[in-house]
């Protein structure tokens, strides 16, 4: 079946050329069609064409966009929609005064989240993660990132990750499942960390691994989690075991996570709020993500990663919303876009880019997603506008028309 979408205002293709991801300052091409039409065939791109070549042509389908601008499908690659419960008590003290690192050390924080999922069945999490992923979707997200980490015991972090399974299954998007046993210690192995690393290595992850259960192995290497020879154990074992790796990095502290990221050759690291202005280089040849998170430098009010210096050296910037309880109690992918505009000096094609393509590229998902290229999934949001920048100077709205899944419309907004 063939389905035409016509009269857009523009098309952004984020065309890369067969590539799949983008450097730099090459991030700035985002490839702006407009006066074409989108052809798609069996969910995929099947062609982009000028509408003076459409002809008398015959289509099974026909969407009049109206005047609106079609994007790739937004990709949220770096989320923890897997949580149960609230802090929002933990928040009021931070806007007290107290610090996020201090609430972990006294045992919130993460641990504080782990108590809640604990005490939730299975049920409970895919019940509470559904209207979560259907607000994503209204944003026009295609793809979405969850990781596990507040169950940290064998029977709770497989729970999460058979939920997660329960909602890839059930979902219109791509779910992908990380791993994260190792976010931080659970309060009955804090003297007897070990212990609790011979748990993950030796019992959760092969089983995680021959169950196919996750995509990624992630952690979070910083003072008050592991330090990066606890990671490096980890990452040994999860690369033995066929799954590739991200890290929580340079969050707070330069302890070593970024080097043993790029040792094991991770897909992504995540967070560099405080990546050193001597580690930058290190990211420019690498093939390595950084993923950036400024919804959690807006929540817990600290600096923003240098998304500039890292395009300038040639890095491959992603976005992300890293929705959570604790630290980024944000689901709006557009507020984080506009956000890295504003603070982190990005311009609108970069942001675009990077919830896009580079998004993809995070989640190993270049070759099938984030750009509109021939042969790709036909995953497209459409904006209620005629200019594409109204994305980011539209802040916190939502201007989203239309989500598409494979060819299929899985959302539109009323009218
Ligand atoms: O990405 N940095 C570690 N993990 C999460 C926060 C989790 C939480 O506070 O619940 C993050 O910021
Ligand atoms: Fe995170």
């Amino acid at each position: 079946m063939i389905t035409l979408f016509k009269n857009p205002s523009q098309i952004i293709t984020v065309e890369t050329n067969g590539l799949n991801f983008k450097r730099g300052i090459s991030m700035n091409a985002i490839s702006l069609l407009e006066n074409h039409s989108l052809l798609i065939e069996d969910g995929k791109i099947l062609d982009l064409i000028p509408n003076n070549s459409l002809g008398r042509k015959k289509f099974d389908q026909i969407i009049d966009l109206k005047d609106k601008v079609i994007l790739p499908g937004l990709i949220d690659c770096h989320t923890h929609t897997a949580f149960a419960g609230s802090r929002s008590g933990e928040f009021r003290e931070r806007l007290a005064g107290v610090s996020y690192e201090e609430i972990a050390e006294k045992g919130g924080g993460i641990n504080s989240t782990v108590r809640s999922v604990r005490q939730s069945s299975l049920e409970d999490l895919v019940e509470l993660m559904k209207p979560r992923i259907q607000r994503f979707i209204q944003q026009g997200v295609t793809t979405l990132e969850i990781k596990s980490g507040y169950g940290l015991s064998y029977f709770d972090e497989i729970k999460i990750l058979k939920a997660l399974d329960q909602i890839k299954q059930w979902s219109a998007i791509t779910i992908i499942p990380t791993f994260l046993g190792a976010h931080t210690f659970p309060p009955e192995y804090q003297h007897e960390k070990n212990g609790y690393i011979k748990l993950l290595t030796e019992q959760i992850l092969p089983y995680v691994a021959q169950n196919k259960l996750a995509k990624f192995c992630d952690g979070f290497c910083e003072k008050t989690a592991f330090n990066s020879n606890e990671i490096d154990q980890i990452f040994t074992v999860a690369t033995e075991l066929g799954l590739p790796l991200k890290l929580h990095t340079e969050q707070f502290n330069n302890i070593g996570g970024l080097e043993t990221a790029l040792k094991h050759n991770a897909t992504s690291v995540d967070h560099l709020e405080v990546l050193a202005d001597t580690d930058i280089q290190k990211l420019s040849k690498s093939e390595t993500v950084s993923v950036l998170l400024p919804g959690v430098s807006f929540f817990l009010n600290y600096g923003f990663a240098p998304a500039r210096k890292l395009i300038e050296n040639d890095a491959i910037v992603a976005l992300a919303t890293d929705y959570n309880p604790g630290s980024s109690h944000i689901s709006n992918l557009h507020l984080i876009i506009s956000m890295a505009c504003i603070s982190m000096g990005m311009s609108v094609e970069e942001a675009i880019s990077a919830v896009t393509i580079n998004a993809a590229k995070a989640l190993g998902l270049e070759n099938e997603v984030g750009s509109l290229e021939i042969g790709k999934s036909a995953d497209l949001m459409v904006l209620d506008t005629t200019e594409f920048s109204d994305l980011v100077y539209f802040v916190g709205e939502n201007k989203n028309y239309m989500t598409i899944k494979n060819g299929n419309i899985i959302y539109q907004k009323s009218e």
